[in-house]
């Protein structure tokens, strides 16, 4: 090794021991006679001094920020009055005698610790530059801890870690995928995995009994502050089990990773809410239950009131739902209602955001009263549980509307009227999903989760009678409002799998054509089997308290899906086209 130390290894134990260091200049102060440099890596900074004595002033006077040094020197106690608390190696310094430029720096565009933080694109073309910043670096060590403790828990459970292929056929989650074209085989392609879905239970019937990968997947797909088009799932599967043994394994892991990264004691098993009752208590199949605010059907109440906006929606077969805000209607003047009535508006489609505010004699205010009998007010009242000071907004919509609106509605006043504590971890399970969901644009059913998935037992004569009403052995794990992992038992009789197919509209050939490996393989014996994938760069971001998912790779793509270091996707030769028979247009 060039070193001896870190630059986040030395303690007053080191007094007088003699090392070398090596590192990147953080900062530098030029006290005329004597230079100081804080000597930067990832294990943290030691303050070098170029003293009188040393004859090196002139040449650490040159230093630059970010260049590469290698100094050795011996170690001193700082001077009274300039310990720094705040560091690890804040008691001691480095007296130099040998300093070596390893390599000069440019002028970098901005400096690791400055600040404030410079622009997202300047960040992630200069990525090394902004790589070395003290909160990536947590980050990417917290990322790397994750990944270990699920690799062991997994380990120990018996689990097999088996690799699939990246270049295959298309895998069905729902998104486009990218294609990569074959050279040897003419206008054939390859898919990337949008997960390695098929395989995984492709090694079920093989009998390998449980199955885990670290695996990359590659969705194309419109990008979201928790979406990447290439991103990394925990993946498993196992055999002979039902929803309950993979969400008791999986319960067993949240508790461990909770207690490893975290220190947090996480009670068990975690609780378990069904899709229709999440969507009924917080129109939303993923809730955030780190508070309360649920939403409150009122349909029956305002089915009966004059207000035609009100009375008209129910009677057109939809809702009327709302939440309540406790005791700070004072919070609320016009202009923020207006506000978020503008955006129920814009953003979900809602008709209007209607609204009461309890006023101090318990009666309800609010510019639509007068539309309501002063019962009708009362029982709206009681039914929202309303006391002085309150305000309550409602949605009168379609089942779906109200879901939309209510749930982003709720989440915005969870955060702005800091209903919970950030810091605090919620897990919990959303269970049952509906089996199909109905395209309107299409005009066809589409499977919620995959095709794959398994209807329950109790559901199978409703395939030809209501679709819509089957329920999938499905289970979601949400962490503080978000999605962090997916998974089902599957299918493994061949005959309910082509029914699905069919409900679905792929028809036979199609279905031979994309999975006949897959039906070929149920008809030699697959066992029952199940699984689940964790989304490793979400659970990132939520034990670290990230807002973005591109904070938690070390090289994401943008919002666009470009990687602006590398600058891809790029160009290519004309020459490479030709061997792949590949002709572009202009749009
Ligand atoms: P699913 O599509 O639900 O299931 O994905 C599983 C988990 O992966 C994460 N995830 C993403 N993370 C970042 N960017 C994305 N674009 C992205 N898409 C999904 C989420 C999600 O919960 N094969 C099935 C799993 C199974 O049935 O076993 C699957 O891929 O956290
Ligand atoms: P309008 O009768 O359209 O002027 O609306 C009267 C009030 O009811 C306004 O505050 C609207 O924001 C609200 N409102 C209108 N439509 C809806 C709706 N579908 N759901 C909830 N509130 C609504």
């Amino acid at each position: 090794m060039l070193r001896t130390h870190t630059c986040g290894e030395l303690r007053a134990d080191n007094i007088d021991d003699t090392v070398t260091l090596c590192g990147w200049v953080d900062s530098t102060r030029d006290h005329g006679g004597a230079v100081f440099v804080d000597l930067r890596d990832r294990y943290g900074k030691t303050q070098v001094v170029f003293g009188p004595e040393s004859g090196l002033v002139e040449e650490a006077s040159a230093l630059r920020s970010e260049d590469v040094i290698k100094v050795i020197g011996s170690i001193a106690a700082r001077p009274e009055g300039t310990v720094n608390e705040k560091i690890d190696t804040g008691a001691v310094e480095l007296r130099t005698s040998e300093l070596e430029v390893l390599n000069k720096s440019k002028t970098p565009p901005f400096t690791p610790s400055q600040q404030e933080l410079p622009g997202e694109d300047l960040r992630l073309k200069y990525r090394y530059l902004d790589l070395r910043r003290q909160q990536m670096q947590d980050t990417l060590v917290l990322r790397s801890k994750i990944v270990n403790t699920m690799r062991q828990y997994f380990d120990e459970n018996d689990f097999i870690d088996v690799e699939t292929p990246i270049l295959g056929r298309s895998t069905p989650e729902g998104a486009r995928d990218y294609l990569v074209p074959s050279r040897v085989h003419h206008k054939h392609f390859y898919a990337l995995p949008q997960s390695p879905q098929l395989y995984k239970q492709i090694m079920m019937v093989a009998g390998y009994d449980r199955y885990v990968q670290v695996a990359r997947c590659f969705r194309d797909e419109d990008l979201r502050a928790d979406r990447q088009p290439e991103f990394t799932q925990l993946d498993l599967e196992m055999s002979f089990v039902d929803a309950d043994d993979v969400i008791g394994m999986i319960d067993g892991l949240v508790q461990r990773m909770a207690k490893e990264v975290l220190d947090l004691d996480v009670q068990l098993p975690l609780p378990r809410m069904t899709y229709d009752e999440a969507m009924e208590r917080f129109g939303h199949d993923a809730p955030d239950l780190r508070f309360g605010m649920e939403l409150i059907n009122c349909s029956d109440i305002a089915e009966k009131v004059e207000f035609r906006v009100f009375s008209g929606a129910v009677s057109n077969g939809g809702v009327v739902r709302g939440i309540k805000a406790d005791g700070v209607a004072a919070d609320f003047s016009r202009k923020r209602i207006d506000e978020l009535t503008e955006w129920v508006k814009q953003d979900f489609g809602a008709k209007g955001l209607a609204w009461f505010r309890v006023e101090e004699d318990g009666s309800l205010w609010s510019p639509i009263s007068k539309n309501f009998s002063d019962e009708e007010l009362a029982a709206i009242a009681e039914r929202m549980g309303a006391n002085v000071g309150d305000i309550m907004f409602f949605i009168a919509d379609s089942w779906e509307v109200s879901c939309k609106a209510l749930a982003a509605l709720r989440k915005r006043l969870g955060a702005e009227l800091s209903l919970y504590d950030p810091a605090t971890m919620n897990f919990s399970w959303v269970i049952e999903f509906p089996m199909f969901e109905f395209d309107e644009e299409e005009q066809r059913w589409n499977a919620m989760h995959h095709p794959f998935t398994a209807p329950r037992e109790q559901d199978m004569p409703m395939f030809e009678t209501e679709p819509h009403s089957m329920r999938a052995i499905a289970y979601d794990l949400v962490i503080n409002g978000s999605e962090a992992g997916g998974g089902t038992i599957r299918i493994h009789d061949s005959a309910i799998q082509s029914k699905v197919f069919e409900l679905l509209g792929i028809d036979a050939e199609t279905a031979r054509d994309r999975f006949g490996f897959l039906l070929d393989a149920l008809q030699y014996g697959a066992p029952p089997h199940g699984g689940i994938a964790l989304g490793i760069d979400r659970w990132v971001m939520l034990f670290g308290g990230l807002e973005n998912i591109r904070d938690c790779i070390a090289f994401p793509k943008t919002q666009k899906a470009a990687d602006l270091m590398t600058e891809a996707p790029g160009g290519v030769d004309k020459r490479q086209l030709r061997e792949l028979g590949i002709k572009t247009v202009d749009e």
